[in-house]
């Protein structure tokens, strides 16, 4: 090949930019069909799909980068940008992950009631993350209307320059008293948060070795991947791999175990005093994600690791979290994210985190709102009642029905579907047929074969709203022929059902 136009697709081509000088001299002195060339292009190149038989050119002509530069024997100009857009969304669609996002507007005064495009097509809504209908609670909106008055939209600044509001300070201060902390830090959201904190710690330490759960959310494994920090993944709730990863360091290694309280998407519970412990015997600190317990667990709301106290009046477990992050966006109803943890921990990411610095402030209308919301719900139980009460509810007659229901000690109700194709049938009938929404959850976000859909009821999914649900959901597994607990069963069980229920995680509810 012409030096000249080799070397201008390696400026282009993924592949040949990624190959060594030694490579490059290799394609480009020995004829163009030897093999070690074509396993190269195979190994390296992320956009051909070529079969390793044809020749280097072969492949590279099927590339959507420079593939058409090199059928026309032409020197790329300029990479074909939308073309490698194009061939990402399509590997999405062919595998199945693509998403699409339903057009929903929940409605304030008609809470669980949505609309679709159309303001006069209402559904109900029984997916929300706002778990407890405090985004619609009028004491919460009327004192962001209020915010909104009195400081006006924005905040104006980050929170180093005109943005560090009095309602921010007294929202982290309120946050504290909840996790029983020295200090809190907000976020514009626990994405952040998550990120911005645990990216963070590495910077301190730069020996720092990350524990992960195995079902951690996409924040942590981010911020984690972020630090690029040494990491061990531990499988889900496995307190003896852990233990087995904790041992192969001296305890004075910087060690941080990641977690989380209740997983979204499976609604196990981690193993919180178990994992506290083993932190301590091998000298590590605890992360742990509250994100989907905060707000409705413990007397107060503040999460898993506070129900210890309201269940057995172990007040030590919160206390041993090194440091909780939690959100405000869902049952607080709001937006944002936070980090509780000691006063020098906080000063230190408020000095540190860039995720935390250079970004404008969260709102003073949303600080208020937030300080309402919780404020409120560390002194009522009610809606966590209704919740958990609504809950075991739906769990029951579902399961008398024979859907399966993903087994956990938590306020998710995951369905097994089993298939992403028809788990978005599924998710469209109930809207089209049933006038209820319910999101099907599909690969990336769960494992393949794992796609389910995800429902989370509220303290306003009355009982005859339950009945209706699961008359739907009956209706629809029955026309499709879906897979019962009993199928499940025969083929030995998946995800929990219809296996034995031995490996359900600590029991919260
Ligand atoms: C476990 C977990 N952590 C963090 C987040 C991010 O929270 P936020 O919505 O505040 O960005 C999510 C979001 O769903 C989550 O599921």
């Amino acid at each position: 090949m012409d030096k000249l136009l080799f070397s201008s697709f390696k400026k282009s081509c993924p592949y040949l930019s990624r190959a060594s000088p030694s490579e490059l001299h290799a394609l480009m002195t020995r004829p163009f069909s030897t093999s070690p060339r074509t396993s190269m292009v195979k190994n390296s190149c992320p956009h051909s799909n070529a079969k390793t038989d044809s020749s280097i050119l072969d492949k590279a002509s099927e590339c959507p980068v420079v593939g058409s530069a090199i059928k026309a024997g032409a020197i790329p100009s300029s990479p074909d940008y939308e073309g490698i857009f194009e061939h990402k969304l399509q590997k999405k669609h062919s595998d199945k992950s693509y998403r699409y996002f339903n057009n929903i507007n929940r409605l304030a005064k008609h809470y669980p009631k949505a609309h679709t495009s159309s303001r006069d097509q209402l559904v109900e809504v029984w997916c929300s993350n706002d778990y407890l209908g405090m985004s619609n609670k009028p004491i919460v909106i009327d004192s962001m209307k209020k915010a909104l008055d009195d400081y006006g939209a924005g905040a104006g600044g980050t929170r180093n320059i005109a943005g560090n509001s009095a309602l921010l300070l007294e929202l982290e201060t309120e946050l504290a008293g909840l996790h029983n902390k020295e200090a809190a830090l907000v976020f514009t959201s626990c994405m952040v948060a998550n990120d911005a904190t645990l990216t963070t710690l590495a910077t301190a330490m730069p020996d720092l070795v990350y524990f992960s759960d195995q079902m951690n959310h996409a924040s942590m494994i981010q911020g984690i991947r972020n630090s690029r920090a040494k990491k061990h993944v531990f499988r889900h709730n496995d307190l003896a791999h852990l233990e087995e990863l904790l041992a192969q360091y001296p305890i004075s290694t910087p060690k941080v175990i990641a977690f989380e309280s209740v997983y979204s998407m499976s609604g196990t519970v981690g193993h919180i005093p178990q994992i506290c412990q083993l932190a301590k015997k091998y000298g590590a600190l605890t992360f742990l994600d509250e994100v989907h317990a905060v707000g409705m667990y413990g007397k107060t709301g503040a999460g898993v690791s506070e129900h210890y106290a309201f269940r057995d009046g172990n007040t030590s477990v919160m206390d041993s979290v090194d440091m909780i992050t939690g959100t405000l966006g869902k049952a607080f109803g709001v937006v944002g994210g936070y980090v509780a943890a000691s006063a020098r921990t906080i000063d230190y990411f408020r000095s540190y985190a860039p995720g935390f610095i250079f970004t404008t402030s969260l709102p003073p209308a949303v600080a208020a709102g937030a300080i309402t919301s919780i404020r409120y719900l560390r002194q009522s139980g009610k809606e966590r009642f209704l919740q958990q009460t609504h809950t075991a509810d739906l769990k029951a007659k579902l399961i008398k029905a024979g859907i399966p229901v993903i087994p956990n000690p938590s306020h998710i109700v995951p369905i097994l579907v089993g298939d992403a194709e028809k788990a978005k049938w599924a998710s469209d009938r109930l809207l089209s047929h049933y006038k209820i929404y319910i999101q099907s959850i599909n690969y990336p976000t769960v494992s393949v074969g794992e796609e389910r859909l995800r429902i989370t009821p509220g303290p306003g999914h009355t009982p005859e709203l339950v009945d209706n649900l699961v008359q739907s959901i009956y209706e629809i597994w029955d026309v499709a022929g879906f897979k019962t607990i009993d199928d499940w069963a025969k083929e030995g069980g998946k995800c929990g059902v219809g296996a034995p229920a031995d490996s359900r995680g600590p029991q919260v509810c």
